[in-house]
């Protein structure tokens, strides 16, 4: 008998998923949710079309979560009961190379600093924030150990390992999110912070360091080193990118635009005084050009701003409501409504 639980435990040992569970419970709800896509992407844009620049947004929600989230990079949420975090670990931190005489970022082979070392985190919490689990996602020293933005297909998690750099590299992965495994999908010659997986198209978008090019890959091909299928600059300077979810192809947009609801943040440099304003977008992902665009002036009680990093939308009884989790460390989600 002994011999024989010890065998059960052997898949669970072998795997390169490296896993630590707090409560136990399953990672995710035995019938998976659908995407934003499936559940709700004309409603999404339809309450989209109602925001705008004095939107009254309603902070209906604190979700404190549990322990570390270090540096989170995106989110996503598989019910109303489990939310995923991506998030940062930097043990070696990266370095510049520094400034020539003229003020320029120094570059070297394409990029402008060290790449350092860390760890990529999925880390799962319920919908009051208990920690449920925590996964890394790579080998401390690994080149490519910075996550960024999640998207959820109705099946799987899509993330991304990359160089802590601009013009890097980049791995883009495909998580299960019952037990964490994660497969290599495509290797990209650049660093990616973001990804969309159309599943009509059956294509996925990534999104480079401060979303200023958007390369697409086909999914037929199964060739890990395979060329994209194009490579589009982003046309819009207000806000960078950092998490986005696929919206499907809204009725609204008869149909025809592959769409992705983003939210991001630029550092503006005014009078003096840096501000980081925030801004959230329905984009074409096919061209990146922004079909509806509004600000977001919303910070945490610590300063920072809402739409730095992880996002999700939902709609609930007609209203728009949106989940950011913004703060490093002790993280919260900040649960906003429109009125
Ligand atoms: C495994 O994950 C734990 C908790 O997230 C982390 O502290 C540890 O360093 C990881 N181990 C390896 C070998 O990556
Ligand atoms: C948008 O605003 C109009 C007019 O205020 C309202 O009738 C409609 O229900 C709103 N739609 C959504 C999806 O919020
Ligand atoms: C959320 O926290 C803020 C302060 O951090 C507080 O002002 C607000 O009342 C809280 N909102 C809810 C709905 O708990
Ligand atoms: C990226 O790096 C490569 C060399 O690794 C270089 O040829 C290219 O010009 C760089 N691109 C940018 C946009 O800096
Ligand atoms: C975006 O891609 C174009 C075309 O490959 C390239 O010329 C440009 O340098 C890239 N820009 C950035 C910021 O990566
Ligand atoms: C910005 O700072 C510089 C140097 O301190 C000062 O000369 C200038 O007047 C300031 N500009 C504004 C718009 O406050
Ligand atoms: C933040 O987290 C750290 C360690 O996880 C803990 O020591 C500290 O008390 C927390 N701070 C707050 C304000 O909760």
């Amino acid at each position: 008998m002994l011999f024989l639980a010890l065998l059960s435990l052997l898949p669970v040992l072998a795997s390169a998923v490296n896993i630590t569970t707090y409560a136990d419970v399953p990672l995710a709800p035995e019938q998976l949710p659908p995407s934003a896509a499936t559940k709700n992407g004309d409603a999404i844009v339809s309450a989209f079309a109602n925001l705008s620049r004095n939107t009254k947004w309603n902070l209906v929600q604190n979700i404190t979560l549990e322990g570390d989230i270090g540096e989170p990079e995106g989110m996503v949420r598989i019910g109303d009961d489990r939310i995923v975090v991506a998030w940062g670990d930097w043990v070696v931190p990266t370095k510049s190379y520094g400034k020539d005489e003229q003020g320029n970022s120094i570059v070297k082979e394409g990029t402008d600093r060290e790449n350092g070392q860390g760890y990529a985190h999925l880390s799962i919490f319920d919908g009051m924030g208990k920690r449920i689990a925590d996964t890394t996602l790579n080998n401390l020293g690994d080149a490519e150990y910075h996550i960024g933005g999640v998207d959820y297909d109705g099946e799987y998690i899509w993330t991304e390992l990359s160089e802590y750099r601009p013009n890097s590299t980049a791995t883009i992965i495909r998580v299960n999110p019952y037990t964490y495994e994660h497969e290599p999908i495509v290797h990209i010659d650049d660093h990616s912070g973001g990804v969309l997986h159309d599943t009509e198209k059956n294509t996925i978008t990534a999104l480079n360091w401060g979303s200023r090019n958007a390369t697409k890959f086909s999914l037929d091909s199964q060739d890990l080193w395979r060329r994209p299928e194009s490579k589009i600059p982003n046309p819009s300077l207000f806000a960078d990118y950092q998490d986005c979810k696929w919206l499907g192809y809204p009725s609204q947009f008869d149909n025809e635009k592959s769409t992705a609801l983003c939210a991001g943040v630029a550092a503006y440099s005014i009078k003096n005084t840096t501000i980081a304003l925030g801004g959230l977008a329905i984009v074409d992902i096919d061209t990146m050009i922004p079909l509806m665009e509004v600000p977001i002036t919303l910070y945490t009680p610590k300063g920072t701003s809402m739409t730095q990093n992880p996002v999700d939308v939902d709609v609930v009884d007609g209203k728009m409501r949106l989940y950011f989790a913004p703060d490093q460390h002790n993280g919260t989600i900040f649960v906003h409504e429109t009125l």
